[in-house]
């Protein structure tokens, strides 16, 4: 797992980026360069990520976010605003529940904290079995199109096309252990609801994989939040429309400086 670097600042705060599935931590570039916050911005490779598949522990978010928490430590980072899209968000909500003293601020970034259903889950680990049974990434490879929305689609074909070179540089190792990851992850409704510091829950408004219900499910669910539907964006809002998701992060970090 490795931990970039993406803007120096002050050690009060971190923000700390987590990518989604089946990617890494490129995928934040944009919104990272229009944050304007004056605050440290860490991105995360998780495990599994950017064509890793060597030294890899039991596939679980949890596994995922205790790497994150010790890179953190590592890197003198006491205390983050910690935001994930979609599998980031998983692990995010993993991190508040182990690492409570860490997160000062969420940021949900279409997302969901629900467990798979049972025939998710089966889907995923026939994905993980068929990455490595044929040692390629050809199972998630049409992803670069169904996780942008219609907008993306017709009027933004760089932004999927750069989707597409990204996921092309993943592992058949490290998406197997990501679906597997993801497969086993618990329902974490919970740890939202009982996390006291500030929530934003982001989502595009034509994001077909986690759609606006489930954005609206996770804000009623938390006690602090705010709802920000992303205009002409699918589940890849932070790369689809990165000044609204960089002006929704930015609104939260004031939120947690001033809690
Ligand atoms: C992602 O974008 O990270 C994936 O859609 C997450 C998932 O498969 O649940």
């Amino acid at each position: 797992m490795t931990l970039h670097v993406l803007r120096d600042g002050g050690d009060d705060l971190a923000v700390v980026l987590l990518h989604g599935f089946p990617l890494d931590h490129r995928m934040w570039t944009a919104v990272a360069g229009r944050l304007t916050a004056p605050h440290r911005v860490l991105a995360a490779d998780l495990p599994g990520a950017a064509g890793a598949d060597a030294d890899l522990p039991e596939p679980s978010v949890e596994a995922a976010a205790d790497r994150v928490a010790a890179e953190l430590a590592e890197a003198g980072v006491t205390r983050a605003v910690v935001v994930g899209l979609s599998m980031g968000g998983y692990v995010a909500l993993a991190l508040a529940e182990r690492h409570a003293p860490l997160v000062a601020a969420l940021g949900l970034v279409d997302t969901k904290s629900t467990a798979d259903t049972a025939d998710a889950r089966a889907h995923r680990l026939r994905i993980a079995d068929e990455a490595e049974s044929t040692g390629t990434v050809d199972p998630v490879r049409g992803m670069a199109t169904t996780l942008v929305g219609e907008s993306t689609r017709a009027a933004q074909p760089d932004v999927t096309a750069q989707l597409a070179a990204w996921i092309d540089e993943q592992s058949p190792g490290g998406v197997a252990w990501a679906q597997r990851a993801m497969a086993s992850r618990p329902d974490r409704t919970d740890v939202l609801a009982a996390f006291d510091g500030p929530v934003v829950v982001v989502v595009g408004d034509e994001d077909a994989v986690t759609p606006v219900a489930a954005a609206e499910h996770l804000a009623s669910s938390a006690r602090d939040a705010q709802l920000v539907v992303v205009p002409r964006s699918g589940h890849m809002s932070a790369v689809e429309q990165p000044g609204a998701v960089a002006a929704a992060l930015d609104d939260l970090v004031q939120r947690a400086v001033s809690s």
